[in-house]
């Protein structure tokens, strides 16, 4: 039984984890190909060494570029690996261009493909992340879907049949480094001088709040007025987007600072007063460290965060405000996510 599983972008390394180890376990042969869509030691390399995954196995060396061009140079460079490899199956994660890519070149040559994290849905036909969900949910032969609401949307678009919920992937990851993480302070506050407790931690990387300047400008406004220090944890593409355009990070509350590894990331959420971003994976992380969230965004994937109260949408300035400064949300026992176990699952469907 041979797997090969494409990955590229940072929030894919941290749900190979956990199926690398499962598939190890499993005696799978499994092979990891990296496409290079994330390149920046911090947003990759940290991820393959903190999280025990080793090193890819091939290393496609794609990089940045328009969607079309990044798309199309993977799948190119996908052919001949795949053709190579046989896999039974090709296993692709999440909605970046790396898993689109790999979800065609792999139907093309009639490999199988599974979709971790399937049925996942914005609605938001603008969002590059929705036409990568929807087309490579279209495309695959095998839907793993984290959640009862994705595999609800699979069953809308036709698509029950292929479906399976097997829970999420990064809440396996989360619940161990949440474990070997909890008695450490926090990285940030100490590397910072701020107080534990007593500040937010800020990430915004998505197109629609980074590439407009005036957008951007609103943003980067917004957290610069909140009530606490807020450390900006910069993804490069708000760094070059606010270069570009003259835009100053490191105003007010605003205190940018490069991207974490996963452990430090996840003490420091842990020790935070709040989060605010546009990032799916960190919604779901704060809901899960029981840390108060606001997400700067129209709509979310993950809308039980939402439900549950850990979790509020916001688009003004005001609507940030309002959202960080919100009572804490009443506790909860609910487990959407699943109990950690959702690779272990899906290599058993895999192997089946
Ligand atoms: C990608 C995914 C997004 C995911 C995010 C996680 C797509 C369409 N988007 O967005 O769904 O949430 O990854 O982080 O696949 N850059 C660097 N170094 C790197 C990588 C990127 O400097 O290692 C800069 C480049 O200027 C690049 C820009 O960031 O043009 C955007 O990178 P890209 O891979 O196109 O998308 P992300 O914004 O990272």
């Amino acid at each position: 039984m041979k797997i090969v599983s494409v990955v590229g972008a940072r929030p894919q390394f941290v749900k190979l984890a956990p199926i690398h180890a499962a598939a190890r376990a499993a005696g799978v042969e499994h092979v990891i190909v990296h496409t290079g869509q994330h390149y920046d030691p911090m947003l990759s390399e940290v991820f393959f060494r903190d999280l025990g995954i080793g090193r890819p196995d091939v290393h496609l060396g794609v990089g940045s570029g328009s969607h079309g061009v990044q798309t199309g140079n993977m799948m190119s460079a996908l052919d001949a690996v795949l053709a190579a490899q046989r896999p039974d199956w090709v296993l692709v994660y999440g909605d970046t261009n790396s898993t689109l890519a790999a979800t065609l070149a792999a139907v093309k040559m009639h490999l199988p493909v599974a979709h971790l994290e399937a049925g996942l849905r914005s609605f938001n036909r603008r969002m590059p992340e929705e036409h990568n969900r929807v087309l490579t949910d279209h495309a695959a032969d095998l839907l793993l879907a984290p959640t009862q609401v994705a595999v609800d949307h699979l069953a809308r678009e036709g698509l029950a049949g292929r479906a399976v919920l097997v829970g999420d992937v990064m809440t396996d990851v989360l619940l161990d480094v949440r474990n070997e993480v909890a008695d450490r302070p926090s990285p940030i506050a100490a590397e910072l001088g701020l107080e534990t407790g007593d500040h937010y931690v800020a990430t915004i990387h998505r197109a629609e709040n980074t590439d407009d300047p005036r957008r951007l400008s609103e943003v980067a406004a917004a957290l610069a007025g909140l009530d606490k220090p807020t450390v900006l944890l910069a993804h490069p593409r708000i760094v070059a987007k606010a270069a570009e355009h003259g835009i100053s990070l490191a105003v007010g509350s605003l205190i940018p600072h490069g991207p974490l590894s996963y452990p430090d990331l996840i003490a420091t959420v842990l020790h935070s007063a709040g989060v605010v971003t546009d990032s799916g994976g960190l919604q779901k992380e704060a809901f899960l460290l029981r840390v108060p969230c606001t997400t700067v965004r129209t709509e979310t994937e993950w809308s039980e965060t939402v439900q549950l109260g850990w979790n509020v949408l916001a688009g003004s300035a005001a609507e940030i405000a309002a959202g960080v400064t919100r009572p804490r949300p009443p506790a909860t026992d609910a487990i959407p996510y699943g109990d950690g176990h959702a690779a272990q699952r899906v290599i058993d469907i895999l192997t089946a």
